[in-house]
């Protein structure tokens, strides 16, 4: 069944803003979180301390996060791939901090050009201090139901690398179908895999909608009992080292859907979805968002 209540991430600023072709304003950023905050989203990405030559999108993090009015009761925070990005995560007072492996060794060497045992060990000094200076850190997962390097990934692997994760400190392991080609059915079998090994509140997921099934994906897996989903006003996002995937799954249409099963989610819709308005109005697109559209529309 369905859990009472569920915690949403929302990634847009990071995962959405991290793949635009041109720069987005430093105030369209800032007041993209501020906005996505007085929706009620209580966990917010709001950007990543990586390499401003892997991702130029992302190297004002640091000025985004100055620059924000940061409203009590809501959690920032930032990827953080190694020491260097921590760093700078601790200088910017973040209380929590994301490290990001992948089930795919392909996907890793093109996302953070290493192996994943590499990475693994590159991560435990970062959750190590994290974790002694009092900053939670989450867990990715990429390429969970399929890489766009290797293809195929087994779900043994996902769930080593969940385990990995886990076992350094994770608070809790966000399972990434980056490239958005997984089907409800393979979503669930995925995330029970996970879910029987690390636990169900330590699992969280994070749907593309490249194949328009993320939110079919989330409805299958809500059915075990996850309660924590990422997601990304207007749909925003795709990753650089992902070609071809689109966007996030939007939070307008999770945040409806939900509504409509009666699971809470703490967010006002019509304000999320006015957040959505004003950033793909300053990015001179439409939103990937239905219920957004609809909703425009009325
Ligand atoms: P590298 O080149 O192997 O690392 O990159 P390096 O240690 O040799 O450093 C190279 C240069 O980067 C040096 O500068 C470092 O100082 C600098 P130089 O001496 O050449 O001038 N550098 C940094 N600068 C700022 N902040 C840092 C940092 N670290 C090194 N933290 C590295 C390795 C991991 C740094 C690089 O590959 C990288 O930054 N990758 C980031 C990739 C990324 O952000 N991808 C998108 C996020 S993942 C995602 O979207 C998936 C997710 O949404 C879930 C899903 O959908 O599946 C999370
Ligand atoms: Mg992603």
């Amino acid at each position: 069944a369905s859990p009472a209540a569920v915690r949403i991430v929302e990634v847009g600023p990071r995962d959405g803003l991290q793949n635009e072709p041109g720069t987005v304003p430093l105030l369209a950023k800032v007041a993209l979180i501020e906005a996505l905050a007085e929706a009620g989203l209580k966990d917010i990405e709001a950007g990543s301390f990586v390499s401003p030559k892997w991702v130029p999108q992302m190297a004002d993090t640091i000025e985004v996060l100055a620059a924000l009015k940061r409203r009590p009761g809501v959690r920032y925070s930032v990827l953080t791939p190694n020491l260097k990005g921590l760093e700078q995560a601790l200088a910017a007072g973040i209380e929590e901090v994301a490290v990001f492996a992948a089930a795919s060794e392909a996907f890793s060497q093109k996302n953070i050009n290493c192996t994943i045992a590499e990475s693994l060990e590159r991560f435990v000094p970062v959750l190590d201090i994290a974790r002694a200076n009092g900053v939670a850190v989450r867990g990715y997962v990429s390429c969970v139901l399929g890489c766009p390097y290797q293809g195929e990934v087994p779900v043994a692997k996902v769930v080593e690398v969940s385990q990995a994760l886990v076992a350094m400190g994770c608070y809790e392991v966000s399972l990434g179908d980056t490239i958005g080609v997984g089907t409800p059915g393979k979503a669930k079998a995925m995330a029970k895999a996970v879910a029987d090994q690390i636990g169900l509140q330590r699992t969280a997921l994070h749907f593309h909608d490249t194949y328009g099934q993320a939110l079919a994906n989330v409805l299958a897996c809500l059915d075990l009992g996850i309660a924590s989903l990422d997601s990304a006003v207007a749909g925003l996002g795709g990753c650089p080292y992902a070609k071809g995937a689109s966007g996030n799954l939007a939070t307008e249409d999770l945040v409806y859907m939900l509504d409509g099963l009666g699971v809470a989610t703490g967010v006002d819709l019509d304000r999320l979805a006015a957040a959505g308005r004003a950033i793909t109005g300053a990015l001179g697109r439409p939103s990937a968002s239905k219920a957004a559209r609809a909703l425009a529309a009325k």
